[in-house]
């Protein structure tokens, strides 16, 4: 039976980081044919687990075995001549180049001297036939929706010849539709006797798309179950070492006076369809709103207006101030916080540390800087155990620098520096993008306490499940404009989904 034999074999890999040993002694076997899910907190691992497999980082021990055989992997095409590839969370493609040149980069077919686009045209077609993908290859890939764009990075790996297809958190940044389009093909992928090796923190996507999952604790393997026999709540449990509660526990809102007044909003660009059409909405005090839409209808372009990060034609409102020149720090003045959706380009400077990222936007205030303009660093340094503490971040360090954190404890320092400073308005985006389910459980908290403390939430979120349970009201964005309006208890993911495809005579009616 060729389905059980291994695939891939790691035994006891083991990393160790100067402040973690990332990867403990690991050792899990994945068979050819099933789709094997790896799930863990963030930090647990699974990314520098992954990165070892695919030669981007060396372990300091342990042994990897393809196909039954012994190993030395040192480099990206030393895994791709094994037949694994690897797509990243960051997609790794060159924007400017076509579909097609992306996928053949570093593989083209040679005629003569030159490059023989056709002949790649050609088996990219086959390709393209054999796992049921559309794709326009001459589309530049800038002009890809991120959906279409993990395909090409998909496609990119088969087109090398890839029988283990790792990928780490796929569907992070992809619609719910683009997410089921994405299992179809990895299930036929492995009904071809391949083999997938999936990261998720979306335990339901865990459970409707892998055969085994294998669960990842502080870098030790905590085991591996097959997943017919398990559920959400153990997964959880397992991962977490608790029992999680997996529904947002509030109270229904009670709206005192407006803190976010926008009238008439609109951004355009030169020559381009307005990115925002018109849009009116109000948040008021103790009230959580949310947007829902399918990603690319303006809410990114919305987020940006009002944050002062986005020139826009309008009037908005903070607390019934308009501010004259709003930028950046004049919004943040207001106390206004804000969650940006894309953290390593807004949210973090990837370069400083944790304590300096975590007084970043304040830093020119006072609790932090002393009446002569002076860093007062015993202040910054307590001030950033807080954020550290309260929120969980690790490692425990304030002088980590940003980018040695995992993704999720990434995202925990952002939630936690906008948070902690207690705004009067939050406008977050995908807030809880890549955070592991115990920590999800801990931001939700958070915002509804401090929502019933008197903050007004703008929420974006592409997870309609995060949506539909913080939400006192859901909008619906679609080209620019806003084109419903449902409440919470009365949304569902099919009539929110009409609405987010434009169908708004179906959904209302
Ligand atoms: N280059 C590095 N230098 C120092 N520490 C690192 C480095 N890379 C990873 N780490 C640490 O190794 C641990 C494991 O990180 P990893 O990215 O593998 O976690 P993960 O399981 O993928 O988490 P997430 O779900 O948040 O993506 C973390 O504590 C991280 O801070
Ligand atoms: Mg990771």
């Amino acid at each position: 039976m060729p389905e059980t034999k291994s695939a891939l074999r790691l035994s006891c890999i083991t990393k160790e980081y100067p402040l973690v040993r990332a990867n403990d002694c690991i050792s899990f076997d994945v068979r050819w044919g099933e789709v094997h899910a790896v799930v863990g907190e963030n930090g647990a691992g699974k990314t520098t687990l992954m990165k070892i497999v695919y030669g981007m980082v060396r372990p300091d021990a342990g042994e990897i075995f393809v196909d039954g055989r012994r190993v030395e992997i040192h480099s990206p095409s030393d895994a791709i001549r094994l037949g694994i590839g690897m797509v990243h969370q960051h997609f790794m493609l060159v924007d400017v180049f076509t579909v097609l040149e992306n996928i053949v980069l570093g593989q083209e077919p040679k005629r003569g001297g030159g490059l023989d686009l056709e002949a790649a045209r050609r088996s990219v077609r086959a390709l393209l036939e054999e796992v049921g993908f559309e794709l326009d290859l001459d589309a530049r890939v800038e002009e890809l929706p991120v959906g279409l764009q993990q395909r090409v990075e998909i496609l990119k790996t088969l087109y090398r010849k890839a029988r283990i297809l790792i990928l780490d958190e796929p569907t992070a940044v992809l619609t719910p539709q683009e997410a089921s389009e994405l299992f179809r093909f990895l299930r036929g992928f492995v009904a071809r006797g391949n083999t997938v090796i999936f990261i998720s923190h979306k335990l339901a996507e865990v459970m409707e798309v892998s055969d085994r999952v294998t669960v990842i604790r502080d870098g030790k393997v905590v085991g591996t179950v097959e997943t017919p026999k398990t559920s959400i709540a153990e997964l959880a449990r397992m991962m977490v070492g608790r029992e999680v509660i997996l529904t947002v526990e509030k109270r229904p809102a009670t709206p005192g006076e407006p803190l976010l007044v926008v009238e008439d909003l609109w951004v355009e660009e030169a020559g381009k369809k307005p990115r925002v059409a018109g849009v009116s909405l109000s948040v008021h005090a103790g009230e959580i709103v949310g947007i829902a839409g399918v990603e690319g209808n303006g809410q990114s372009e919305l987020v940006e207006a009002l944050t002062g990060l986005r020139p826009y034609r309008g009037t908005v409102r903070y607390e019934g101030e308009v501010i004259l020149r709003p930028d950046a720090r004049r919004v943040r003045e207001h106390r206004v916080s804000h969650i940006p959706e894309d953290r390593n380009a807004r949210g973090l400077v990837l370069d400083f540390t944790t304590r300096d990222n975590i007084i970043l936007g304040d830093h020119y205030r006072p609790p932090f800087v002393d009446r002569y303009g002076f860093f007062r660093d015993p202040a910054i340094d307590e001030y950033a155990r807080g954020v550290v503490e309260t929120y969980d971040v690790r490692p425990r360090s304030i002088r980590l620098s940003a980018r040695h954190y995992s993704g999720g404890n990434a995202q925990k320092i952002i939630v936690g520096r906008e948070l902690y400073r207690k705004p009067r308005i939050l406008i977050a985006a995908q807030p809880t993008r890549g955070v592991d389910i115990g920590a999800i459980e801990f931001i939700h908290k958070q915002i509804v306490e401090a929502r019933d403390q008197g903050m007004a939430v703008l929420l974006v979120s592409a997870d309609l499940n995060e949506v539909m349970s913080l939400a006192d009201r859901i909008l619906v964005m679609f080209e620019g404009k806003i084109v419903g309006e449902v409440r919470p208890e009365e949304a569902t993911e099919e009539k929110l989904g009409l609405l987010m495809a434009g169908v708004t005579e179906a959904a209302t009616a």
